[in-house]
């Protein structure tokens, strides 16, 4: 689905992350962990074609991102869904309208029935008329959760989702993540938290990529 063959990415000339081969294959579920400043972002970015290899080819479902025009570029997008670090909403609109927000950017109407669905699966119906301001951290984050997902991508990328997050919190969070995979989605999380890590394996048959030495290496069982 992503095959990164021999990528490598830097910003400014200096180089952050290289030789990376890998594929993230459909269905899959990959946490990304490695040190603040590592890279994981960046190889995020990498995925849903933000960033642009700076030596070697990633091919998006088949197709290599540098022969994309901007239309296929918009499609990959969709197919990609990201929650963000920190997770942007319109101030100025409630919940549900931020969820649906990328519907409405691709000219679509919402369909009620469905947001209702997607607002009850993250935990806010409740909420759907506050403003984000209101929201505490994990709802913040379930709602970008709810937002990434709309679109029906086929993949999911989170960084650092349970970054600021209690412990419960962060475990309904993965709860999400992983019934997502089972719908068979492909998950990339980004985390430092080895805990969450560890909470995942009984659910969910995850693989570990870990940035060490400016790699991206698959890390072994020991986790
Ligand atoms: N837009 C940018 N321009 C220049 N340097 C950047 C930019 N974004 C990130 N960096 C640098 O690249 C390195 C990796 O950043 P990042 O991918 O955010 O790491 P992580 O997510 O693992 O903390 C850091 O040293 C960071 O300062
Ligand atoms: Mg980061």
């Amino acid at each position: 689905m992503i095959e990164f063959q021999d990528v490598s990415y830097g910003y400014g000339g200096s180089p952050l992350l290289s030789e990376m081969s890998l594929t993230l294959s459909q269905g899959s579920f990959h946490f990304l962990t490695g040190p603040s400043g590592a890279g994981k972002s960046t190889f995020l970015k990498l995925c849903y074609g933000e960033l642009l290899p700076v030596t070697g080819r990633i091919e998006y479902f088949g197709v290599e991102r540098a022969g994309m025009a901007r239309d296929d570029v918009a499609r990959l997008r969709r197919r990609i869904g990201v929650v963000h670090q920190d997770c942007q909403f319109l101030d100025h609109l409630p919940v549900a309208e931020n969820v649906a927000l990328p519907l409405a950017v691709a000219g679509r109407e919402a369909d009620r029935g469905e947001l209702d669905e997607l607002l009850a699966w993250v935990g806010l119906s409740a909420r759907a008329g506050a403003l984000p301001s209101a929201l505490s951290g994990g709802e913040r984050q379930r709602a970008a959760l709810a937002r990434a997902v709309i679109m029906s991508p086929d993949m999911l990328l989170a960084d650092e989702p349970t970054g600021n997050l209690d412990w419960d919190m962060s475990l309904r969070l993965l709860t999400l993540l992983v019934e997502l995979n089972r719908m068979g989605k492909t998950i990339v999380v980004a985390t430092h938290d080895l805990n969450l890590i560890r909470a995942a394996k009984p659910q969910v048959s995850a693989r570990v990529l870990r940035i060490k030495d400016r790699k991206v290496q698959l890390a072994g069982a020991e986790l």
